[in-house]
């Protein structure tokens, strides 16, 4: 299906339905109990699981729009990659994608453009070792559960799903195929992100009690676009009401606090705002008569706190719809100091002075991350600052190697969760709700994210 059919389909959908499409209403759409663990599970996979090293990495894109194809063009300069397929409905964009490759002196790759279910094709190859998955959030299961199925390792956009199910069954067929399934979470390799992990892992602010993190981003322009997430992203926002997008502030600071591997996430509650800032923006930019001037579920600040196994607290917070300019916070708080971005700040007892701040650049030559170090020429001008880059050049090098990923599927379980845990907890008075254990156990033990350093 073309663009201009997607946007008739939302229309059509959006004047008749009113209340939740296909993403649900309020709690999780799949109508699982959030908390409610499963049997099974594999303690070698969540040991850390790593693959055969391979060679090379053949990769099979589905979903090429603004950010797969933005992953593309970085992996057209990182050694040790092919890309030998492309699949996307919108097929101008992928022949424009294509187009990528064999300009840069790379055979051509195969399309697949026959509509929302040709991903099937795709994963049936038998030259493939990864499909990199960047399509709209409802697609991001299905396309992963079926490469998986089909022995393929699979990377997939943020967040990787948004029900307790989906989650539960990214982990489940992870294990079951022994495949790697990563989520892309790209923060993760942020410049400012990396260098707070660095600190933190050499005790600069000692024992670690509180973090913060936060998508807050004015997206009212691109939710009521005519192209790329405007085509997607508004649905969500009429019928649910929670953290839609919660891994970019959650993923840096659970790395910080070995969540997964050491700590885990136990319990969270959540409160929205009133929903003000879609039905206005509608009003002000829109004719009267069009549908998507209407209420909308999601409340403009979302904020949620969790508690940790090991007692220490998260603030996490989601805006998408207010004149507020961007932040994920993105503050980590010890014994010893306490460092937070937006703008970047740290202070340290016995080194900064009095009550105050230091401009965390101050720290840079002690601090900086080696990945960094390595990559910053390289990473220019890629993707959000450079980082895309990073966290793309670390996927093939781990599957290179043959070594555990920095983040698996269970880190990609665990933080794309709390978008429908947030969701019940809002719609039930927010009420705390319980995280499920998908290590089953074995977070206690999990080695940290390696993080190329
Ligand atoms: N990590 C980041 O910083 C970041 C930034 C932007 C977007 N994202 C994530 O990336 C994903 C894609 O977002 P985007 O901004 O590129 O959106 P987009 O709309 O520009 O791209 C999505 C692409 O998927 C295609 N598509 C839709 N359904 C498909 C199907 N069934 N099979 C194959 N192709 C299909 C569309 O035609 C489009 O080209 C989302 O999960 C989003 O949350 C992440």
């Amino acid at each position: 299906m073309g663009r201009g059919s997607d946007r008739r389909e939302f229309l059509k959908r959006g004047a008749v339905a009113g209340v939740g499409l296909m993403v649900g209403r309020g709690a999780p759409a799949d109508g699982a109990v959030p908390g409610a663990g499963r049997a099974g599970g594999d303690p070698s996979y969540a040991a850390g699981f790593a693959a055969a090293a391979l060679e090379r990495v053949r990769i099979g894109f589905v979903g090429v729009g603004l950010q797969g194809g933005s992953h593309v063009e970085n992996f057209l300069r990182i050694p040790g990659v092919e890309i030998v397929a492309i699949c996307d409905v919108d097929e101008p964009r992928a022949r424009e994608v294509a187009s990528w490759v064999t300009g840069a002196d790379r055979p051509a790759p195969t399309l697949y453009t026959r509509g929302e279910t040709d991903f099937k094709r795709l994963c049936e190859r038998d030259d493939l070792d990864l499909v990199f998955n960047a399509t709209p959030w409802r697609w991001h299961v299905p396309v992963c559960v079926e490469a998986m199925t089909a022995g393929k390792h699979t990377a997939v956009e943020v967040p990787a799903a948004y029900t307790v199910d989906g989650c539960w069954q990214l982990v489940e067929t992870a294990e079951k195929t022994r495949r790697h399934c990563v989520m892309m979470e790209n923060c993760c390799y942020g410049r400012r992100e990396m260098m707070i992990l660095r600190m933190v892992r050499e005790g600069l602010l000692g024992e670690l009690l509180h973090v913060e993190g936060a998508y807050i981003h004015d997206l009212r322009a691109i939710k009521f676009s005519d192209r790329n997430e405007g085509l997607w992203r508004l649905e969500h926002s009429i019928s649910r009401n929670g953290n839609l997008y919660p891994t970019h502030g959650i993923g840096p600071v659970a790395q910080c606090l070995d969540i997964n591997r050491g700590d885990r996430f136990e319990t969270l509650v959540s409160m929205s705002s009133n929903a003000r800032g879609l039905r206005l923006y509608a009003e002000k930019t829109l004719e009267a008569v069009d549908p998507r001037v209407r209420d909308y579920a999601l409340g403009d600040m979302n904020t949620s706190l969790i508690r940790t196994a090991n007692g220490r607290t998260v603030v996490l917070q989601h805006d998408t719809t207010s004149p507020r300019p961007y932040s994920r916070i993105n503050l980590v708080q010890g014994t010893v100091g306490t460092v937070t971005g937006y703008p970047d700040r740290v202070h340290i007892e016995g080194q900064s002075e009095g009550h105050g701040w230091e401009e965390l650049e101050a720290y840079r030559e002690r601090f900086e991350h080696p990945l960094w170090e390595k990559l910053e020429r390289e990473a220019e001008g890629a993707g959000h600052g450079g980082m895309d880059y990073l966290e793309d050049y670390r996927l093939i090098e781990c599957l290179r190697a043959g070594s555990a990923t920095d983040m698996d599927v269970y880190d990609a379980a665990d933080w794309s969760v709390i978008c429908a845990l947030s969701e019940t907890s809002v719609a039930e008075g927010s009420r705390p709700v319980e995280f499920p254990d998908f290590t089953r156990g074995a977070w206690k033990s999990r080695a940290p994210a390696a993080m190329g350093g």
